[in-house]
């Protein structure tokens, strides 16, 4: 099915990840992009080599496009759009964004984003959005929510046709003009001013959190100096 004039759109029932599934696959001819989305989710995968616990009735979506945006100026598309797609779904919820990519609402995450690179040098985008139920807190280093538990109960396909205009418009934008991009990152992140601990591969570099360059890097002040943080996880 073409969905959004341009997405060709497959819907499985089961794979073990569907950025893997999706790697499998070249863009089609008659559409501008592929999306894959599937019911189950075998062996979701996170960032940083953790586990993304799937539970049936959430979202778990891999879009494969051909760009020549930067990963890293991705996933900022990537986050606005899901922010702004949760903005239009819900109303009078606080959402927020947490660095890189985490969308939180009420500051509990919602959705995660995964970006890789693939052989062919297409990019996917892999993104899990908690729409009927989230993971037990206890199993999870951090606290997780979803959308039907605070009153929503948006379909999968409601959700993504929302989200892809929201995606073509922002990497319209970012092509554009990055800086239009960061301005609205800006505008949903997360502890701005506040201390802030950034776990990197072997350490842990505490600060205050003065938002991201033009590149998209973290910047967190601490006694010395300003560092700009390419990769890490933000706790508070
Ligand atoms: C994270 O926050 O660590 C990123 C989670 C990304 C999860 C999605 S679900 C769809 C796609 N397939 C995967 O295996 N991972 C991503």
């Amino acid at each position: 099915m073409i969905l959004n004039n341009s997405w060709q759109w497959l819907n499985v029932e089961e794979t073990t990840s569907t950025n893997d599934l999706v790697k499998k696959y070249n863009i089609p001819p008659e559409a501008k992009a592929l999306i894959i989305t599937a019911k189950q989710q075998t062996v979701g995968r996170g960032r940083r080599g953790r586990q993304w616990i799937s539970q049936t009735g959430n979202l778990f979506l891999s879009q494969l496009i051909s760009t020549d945006i930067d990963i890293s100026k991705l996933t900022f598309v990537t986050s606005v759009s899901i922010a702004e797609t949760l903005s239009d779904l819900t109303n009078g919820l606080t959402i927020g964004i947490k660095w890189p990519n985490d969308v939180l609402v009420n500051n509990k995450k919602i959705c995660g984003i995964l970006i890789e690179q693939a052989d062919n040098g297409n990019v996917i985008i892999g993104v899990g959005v908690n729409l009927k139920s989230h993971p037990d807190n206890r199993d999870i280093i951090y606290p997780t929510t979803d959308l039907a538990s605070l009153g929503f109960s948006i379909s999968c396909k409601d959700f993504l046709q929302n989200y892809l205009s929201k995606f073509d418009n922002n990497m319209n934008i970012c092509q554009q003009d990055f800086a239009l991009i960061r301005q609205k990152w800006l505008e949903h992140a997360l502890y701005i001013n506040s201390l802030i601990k950034v776990s990197l591969k072997d350490i842990v570099e505490e600060g205050i959190f003065k938002g991201i360059d033009e590149q998209g890097l973290l910047l967190l002040e601490t006694n010395s100096s300003i560092k700009k943080i390419a990769a890490g996880d933000v706790f508070l």
